[in-house]
């Protein structure tokens, strides 16, 4: 099949306009799930979909499709990625990857190629887990629970405030599923958030396998008192708690764990005034591994950490699992489609493994699912200074579609 080309000055004129919605002005957007700039982003989707012909669809988790029918087919191919960010991220998260579907669907589209499955590009729900960890991925496998929804990643009250700004509910969220066998696969073209295609002079990277993370709230609970009186060794100090288990599960993972990571990313003091000792300090832990034994083997090691510095500081603790991906291996025969389409296209390519976490992992679960990374200026991301030349970025959409057909032969 002769490949079509996309249009770049589309392409770029449409990833320009996303940037600007949530724009922080440092080059940056802020658009965590459901605030205003996230819900204007969708909403530009929807109307650009719309302007194109494609049909637009919302289901129950808010995941936002533009659909290219095909006649008689029963199957769509997914093409996607998010338009959430992080708070104050960067402009290319994402965002590249609901551009790029959305410019191949309408690049075949305008070719009018007869195909044996509809394509959809898809902007799946809360994927940077401010909520819900991967609450839109997850509510299309299904695997979205009550329990869940009782406590969730980013708090239950976030959670219904969120949904009720996006006009979804929580019946909305646990009936969300899709049926497997109505999806042909999936594709993401994505930055690759690392330094690694940058250094290897590589323009793109095949996707093999993608990180595990678990993520978990760890109280330390002291005592409150008065900051000026009480008496330096009397003090039961939450603060010096969470401290030392900071610095030590950084040492844990460098020592004993150096393929995994650890990350706290945040630690709240309660009542968290100058003048009280903290009587409580909630910390905010995240462990990413590419092997699921090793994550267990971590979390065990850090948990036993936090009662070791609880002991030593006269506190109690409590453990809270805030729900977490498996790692998964990307499909051989998505690889296999990537790889041919960088080939043809003469572009410089290599397999490499995801340390960032991607709604892929879980649409592997459920169908052949392949990405594709092009490189990040320095490895930065989630940040305003995250950049990707925009040749690597019209690279990584040509060989998205040069894949998406190479798969849609094989139906
Ligand atoms: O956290 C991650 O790895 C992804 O950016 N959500
Ligand atoms: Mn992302
Ligand atoms: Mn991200």
């Amino acid at each position: 099949m002769k490949i079509p080309s996309i249009n770049p000055e589309r392409f770029l004129e449409d990833f320009n306009a996303l940037a600007q919605i949530g724009a922080t002005g440092d080059g940056g957007v802020n658009r965590p799930a459901f605030s205003e700039a996230h819900l204007a982003a969708r909403k530009w989707f929807g109307e650009r979909a719309a302007e194109a012909g494609l049909e637009v669809q919302v289901d129950g988790a808010g995941n936002h499709s533009a659909i290219l029918r095909q006649p008689g087919a029963s199957k769509s191919l997914l093409l996607g990625s998010h338009l959430d960010s992080v708070p104050n991220g960067g402009h290319f998260d994402g965002a590249l990857g609901v551009v790029s579907a959305l410019e191949v669907l309408r690049t075949i589209e305008e070719t009018g190629l007869e195909l044996p499955v509809n394509l959809e590009a898809i902007d799946f729900t809360d994927e940077e887990s401010s909520l819900i960890q991967f609450m839109g991925s997850y509510a299309l496998l299904g695997l979205l629970t009550p329990a869940i929804l009782r406590s969730p990643h980013g708090g239950r009250a976030a959670l219904l405030e969120g949904l009720s700004h996006a006009g979804l509910t929580e019946d909305g969220l646990l009936s969300s599923r899709r049926n497997p066998d109505t999806i042909a696969g999936y594709l993401e073209l994505h930055i690759e958030q690392g330094p690694k295609l940058e250094s290897a002079g590589m323009q793109i990277g095949i996707v093999t396998g993608i990180v595990g993370i678990s993520s978990f709230r760890i109280s330390f609970y002291g005592r409150a008192d008065h900051s000026g009186t009480t008496p330096m060794e009397a003090r039961a100090d939450a603060g010096l708690g969470a401290s030392s288990f900071v610095i030590a599960s950084r040492e844990i993972v460098m020592n004993q764990f150096p393929d995994c990571v650890a990350n706290v990313g945040n630690m709240e003091f309660r009542p968290g005034v100058f003048n009280v000792v903290p009587k409580q300090v909630d910390v905010s832990l995240e462990i990413r591994s590419m092997d699921c034994e090793r994550l267990n083997a971590l979390k065990s090691a850090l948990m036993d950490q936090a009662q070791h510095d609880a002991e030593q500081f006269d506190l109690d603790l409590e453990v809270l699992t805030l729900g977490g991906s498996e790692p998964a291996s990307m499909s051989s025969r998505a690889q296999t489609a990537i790889r041919s389409s960088a080939e043809a296209l003469g572009l410089r390519h290599m397999s490499i493994s995801s340390g960032a976490g991607h709604d892929a992992q879980l649409l592997s679960r459920i169908t052949s699912t392949g990405m594709i990374f092009v490189p990040s200026i320095g490895g930065v991301s989630h940040s305003p200074v995250e950049f990707t030349e925009w040749e690597d970025c019209v690279n990584g959409a040509k060989v998205l579609l040069g894949a998406a057909l190479h798969l849609v032969e094989q139906e």
